[in-house]
């Protein structure tokens, strides 16, 4: 257990889970994560903002207990998800005269996934306030930051933001503030790509009012804290902005060597062409690290052999991911071999409705690639690195 200042009467009340290495039964967490949740003392009332995961509620209890928190009066929900409410049923009953403060969507989901009382919760709307005596919640709605019910909470006496999963990152360390914010940007990145990617387009309609708030400190659900949050911010600007980098993302598979050969031989082409590539294995490939360089990467190209009559199944699940987590990737095509037939450029192209790309001719060939086939991947570069240059990519 571990018990922080973060302010004067504000604490982390949180847990690391150095242990944990996936989420959501999907995603690879290489570097643990942490559960942030905060007791805030005012001079009348006392509230906590979001719980744990129930794996470690004991720790939260404990830390609860250290701190000397005898009576709560609210007890903040931003997010119903589970690692942030999955202890909320207990922290109820500990404090039975707590009223629970949730968006209306989100009692809902309270009700339905934890079987809270809904007579116990408090509903509250966009810039509504509760007042503790001498600090004050105010609720800010944030819907799409990355469940529909997300709420932020600000407390201007502090300029303190809780921003819950919004500016998060899985990292299990001893650092409550992000000493080094250029060490944290990969996490950072790596949990943007990951859960908040698909939710683009929503957390820039939020960035304005985020910003114009003025905090001092942003203090999200996972990983270290922002004192001060230029860095975050900044990195999310960059991130949710349209702009796309001369970067060229390559996941791929092959059985028999004839798509990886392919591969390589595109990648050649493209970096003499002066483009970043990040080819991935996906046979070998963390998805986090996938995602992460879809973020800003202005070309897909998926490569592929067909299995039976498709894609190899792992380049189906990145494509699947792909078309998930909805990149801003300008330009989309598939390479690789098949050995007697299949429809697997079609089937591909049918994975990618989210995305809005323009799709590049593919180099689709049966069996190993001859100089031709070379010739015609050489070909691709050309044509990428055209759509590079004309949308203002290259020099
Ligand atoms: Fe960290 Fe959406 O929960």
């Amino acid at each position: 257990m571990t018990l922080r200042e973060v302010l004067p009467d504000i604490h982390w009340v949180g847990a690391i889970d150095w242990d944990r290495r996936l989420f959501d039964a999907l995603i690879p967490l290489p570097e643990g994560t942490s559960y942030n949740a905060y007791c805030v003392k005012g001079s009348e009332k006392t509230a906590l903002i979001d719980t744990v995961d129930p794996s470690k509620e004991f720790e939260y209890v404990c830390n609860l207990v250290r701190l000397g928190v005898e009576k709560v009066d609210y007890i903040i929900v931003n997010h119903a998800e589970q690692d942030h409410s999955g202890s909320l049923p207990m922290a109820a009953e500990l404090f039975p005269t707590a009223q629970i403060v949730t968006s209306e969507k989100c009692k809902d989901l309270v009700v339905h996934l934890l079987e809270i009382p809904p007579e116990r919760c408090l509903v509250v709307k966009d810039n509504d306030t509760i007042p503790l005596g001498n600090k004050t919640l105010q609720f800010i709605m944030a819907p799409w930051v990355h469940w529909p019910e997300t709420m932020l909470t600000y407390i201007p006496e502090d300029r303190i933001l809780f921003s819950c999963d919004l500016f998060g990152s899985h990292i299990a360390t001893s650092d409550l503030f992000a000493s080094d914010p250029a060490s944290l940007y990969r996490s950072a990145k790596r949990y943007y790509a990951e859960i908040m990617m698909p939710f683009r387009s929503q957390i820039k309609g939020h960035m304005e009012r985020v910003a114009a708030l003025d905090a001092a400190v942003i203090a999200p659900s996972h990983g270290p804290l922002y004192r001060p949050p230029d860095p975050i911010l900044q990195a999310y600007a960059d991130w949710v902005s349209d702009e796309v980098k001369n970067e060229v993302v390559i996941p791929y598979a092959s059985m028999h060597g004839s798509t990886a050969r392919m591969v390589t031989h595109l990648a050649g082409a493209l970096m003499e062409q002066g483009i970043t590539v990040k080819p991935f294995n996906l046979a070998a490939t963390d998805l986090g690290e996938l995602a992460m360089a879809l973020v800003d990467a202005a070309t897909i190209v998926i490569g592929t052999p067909t299995l039976l009559f498709g894609p190899h199944p792992l380049v189906a699940n990145a494509a699947y991911i792909t078309n998930l987590v909805r990149p801003k990737t300008k330009f989309a095509t598939v390479i690789g071999s098949y050995g007697w037939g299949g429809n697997t450029v079609e089937i591909l192209k049918g994975m990618l409705p989210r995305l809005s790309v323009e799709i590049l001719d593919p180099v689709y060939i049966r069996g190993a690639p001859d100089a031709a086939s070379l010739r015609e991947l050489e070909a691709l570069a050309d044509r990428i690195a055209a759509k590079h240059r004309e949308a203002g990519l290259m020099g």
